[in-house]
């Protein structure tokens, strides 16, 4: 049976590296039928629309996963649009895992001096559903001296429940030993106390893991000193957003960390962890990579495990005997090639796999 994968290439660099990651997803012959869609700044600056009335239920029904490049774009600024389509298909889609793998793939691609491939192997999981992400709050005397913003962070024991799930279940799928939850429960006594209380319950139904409670500005500190103490780190929407980003840091930067966000034997999204990078959009500088790397979490979940370790090794050996867009460069040397220069690379190197 034919699966029905949603492209949306999005904002800046999105579709400079969507194209690219469809191109190789295509070329491995899979019953799947890529199908585009041009939400994004664009269409939203030009007819109002985010995403069509209708659109979440169609994918529900009729699409096995998204294929997503990046929204933002500096015409908006207050990024509504992202609420609207990104974090619209994240909430209304349920997808309450956002996996980030951080994980070294080339020595060479280490910040961090005498780390190597073996030090770093992490996989962060992210709640997805709520945190201070749920928009709920207002301002009250709006532009006044008296102005008060606030913003409510939503932690339910169902929703911290089930992330917490999700990292143990993947420990015990893949042999790994150690989780620990990142939390500020000494200073949010109320929310990541009851992360506290839940994580404490759930790792007891999992004895043979090890679980470990600790503060996320500890944990930001440790990822720098001793990466290799951690095998999965599960947190909350906001703080997982932050160490995401520096988990990607340590392993190579935001042109090759990807992500996933999940909802287990439902439709999901797959994108890279970086944005639209309006820095770099239009020059054909932007790293494929992650978009690519992004795409084999994908294969993973539709049920292709073999072609996605096709796709990862292709990385691999493209980052290895390749070329380098210039986001690379200061870590692996050479001149700076091209998104598409490095997408023809890869698509090379995944076809001499077979
Ligand atoms: P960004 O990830 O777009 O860029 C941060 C830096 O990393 C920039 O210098 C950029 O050039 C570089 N970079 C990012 N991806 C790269 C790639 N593939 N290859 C080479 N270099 C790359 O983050 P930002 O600048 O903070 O945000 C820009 C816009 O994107 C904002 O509107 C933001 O809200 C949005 N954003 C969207 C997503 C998403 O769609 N999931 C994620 C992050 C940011
Ligand atoms: C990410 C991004 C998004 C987030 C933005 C664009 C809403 O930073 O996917 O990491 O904060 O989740
Ligand atoms: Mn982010």
């Amino acid at each position: 049976m034919v699966q029905r994968i949603a492209v949306i290439p999005g904002d800046g660099i999105g579709p400079e590296v969507a194209r690219i990651g469809v191109r190789l997803l295509e070329s491995l012959e899979l019953p799947l039928r890529f199908e585009w869609f041009d939400f994004g700044a664009e269409r939203y600056l030009r007819d109002g629309t985010m995403l069509p009335a209708g659109f979440m239920e169609t994918l529900r029904k009729d699409f096995a996963a998204i294929y997503f490049g990046a929204v933002g774009d500096p015409r908006l600024p207050g990024n509504e649009h992202a609420k609207g389509i990104l974090l619209a298909m994240r909430f209304e889609l349920d997808l309450y895992i956002n996996l980030r793998p951080c994980i070294l793939l080339d020595d060479r691609l280490s910040p961090l001096k005498g780390k190597a491939r073996a030090d770093l192997r992490i996989t962060m999981f992210r709640e997805n559903t709520e945190g201070l992400y749920a928009g709920i709050g207002g301002v009250f005397k709006k532009g006044t001296a008296d102005e008060v913003a606030q913003e409510v962070d939503v932690n339910t024991r169902k929703g911290v429940e089930r992330i917490c799930e999700a990292a143990f279940a993947w420990a015990e799928q893949r042999g790994l030993k150690r989780v620990c939850m990142a939390d500020k429960a000494n200073v949010m006594v109320f929310g990541h106390g009851l992360w506290r209380r839940v994580f404490a319950e759930v790792s007891a139904r999992h004895p043979a893991i090890e679980a470990k409670a600790m503060y996320v500005d500890a944990v930001a500190m440790d990822l720098i000193r001793q990466p290799e103490a951690y095998e999965i780190i599960v947190t909350n929407n906001l703080f997982g957003d932050i160490l995401t980003d520096l988990g990607a840091a340590l392993t190579g930067g935001l042109g090759i960390a990807a992500s996933g966000n999940i909802h287990p034997g439902r439709i999901s999204l797959f994108e890279p962890v970086h944005g639209s990078a309006p820095d770099i959009a239009g020059k054909g500088k932007a790293n494929p990579l992650a978009m690519a790397l992004s795409g084999a979490l994908m294969l993973e979940h539709l049920g292709y495990a073999l072609e996605a370790q096709r796709v990862q090794s292709a990385v691999e050996r493209q980052i290895r005997q390749g070329a380098h867009t210039a986001d690379l460069v200061p870590l692996l040397g050479g001149a700076a090639a091209t998104t598409e220069q490095v997408g023809a690379e890869l698509l090379a190197c995944l076809s001499s796999t077979k």
